[in-house]
């Protein structure tokens, strides 16, 4: 990674959160206890893309057992829309989830809208179980409530980008959690119309 490059981020996207070494070491610890609650079954671990892909990543490598994986994209219909929950599906997953034990590996729940439509489409494929990994949880903006059985880490309201987390299809690349311009949280901004993974 280029000096340069990772001084301007820092520049631009103000304090770090949540540090890289305190990140590998919570993805460690959630992969040593899905190993633990899995142990004797094959857990399928699909991962929301975008922003949860570099997340799924580091997890999947985390647990000592054999998994199998796949992704799906969802999209809202626009920001205006957004809060009714209606989300689309833009890539779908390429396996059936028939008497899979899934696990949905979501970057981080906000509203709750994006996984309570996600859970309830995939509870309907009929998976031998279905759970939740969430690296972040900001319980303060629920609008609906949904089960998160493993959570990485709870987060003030703070628009965050990082670790897989954009603004603008930025920053995905930083390996800290950092908040963005603190003090103008761009909630409802361009970031977040089309695409919410
Ligand atoms: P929800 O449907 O409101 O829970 O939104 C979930 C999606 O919004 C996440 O999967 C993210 O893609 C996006 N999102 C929510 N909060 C943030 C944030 O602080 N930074 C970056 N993306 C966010
Ligand atoms: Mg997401």
């Amino acid at each position: 990674m280029s000096p340069s490059w990772y001084r301007h981020l820092y520049e631009t996207v103000g304090p770090v959160l949540i540090e890289a070494a305190a990140i590998q070491a919570r993805v460690r610890e959630l992969g040593a206890q899905i190993t633990d609650d899995y142990r004797g079954r094959i857990p399928h671990l699909i991962g929301i893309l975008r922003g949860a892909s570099i997340f799924h990543a580091d997890l999947v490598r985390s647990i000592d057992l054999g998994i199998s994986l796949d992704f799906i994209a969802v999209g809202s219909y626009g920001a205006s829309t957004f809060s009714s929950g209606e989300v689309r599906i833009l890539k779908d997953l390429d396996e059936s989830l028939e008497g899979k034990d899934v696990l949905l590996v979501e970057d981080i729940v906000d509203t709750g809208l994006t996984l309570h439509y996600l859970l309830q489409n995939l509870q309907a494929r009929d998976p031998g179980s279905l759970r939740v990994v969430a690296l972040l949880n900001k319980p303060s903006r629920r609008k609906i409530e949904v089960q998160l059985d493993y959570v990485g880490f709870e987060i003030p309201d703070q628009f965050v980008v990082g670790y897989g987390l954009d603004y603008n299809q930025r920053y995905r690349n930083l390996p800290d959690i950092c908040v963005l311009n603190p003090g103008r949280p761009p909630h409802g901004g361009p970031g977040r119309d089309s695409e919410t993974g």
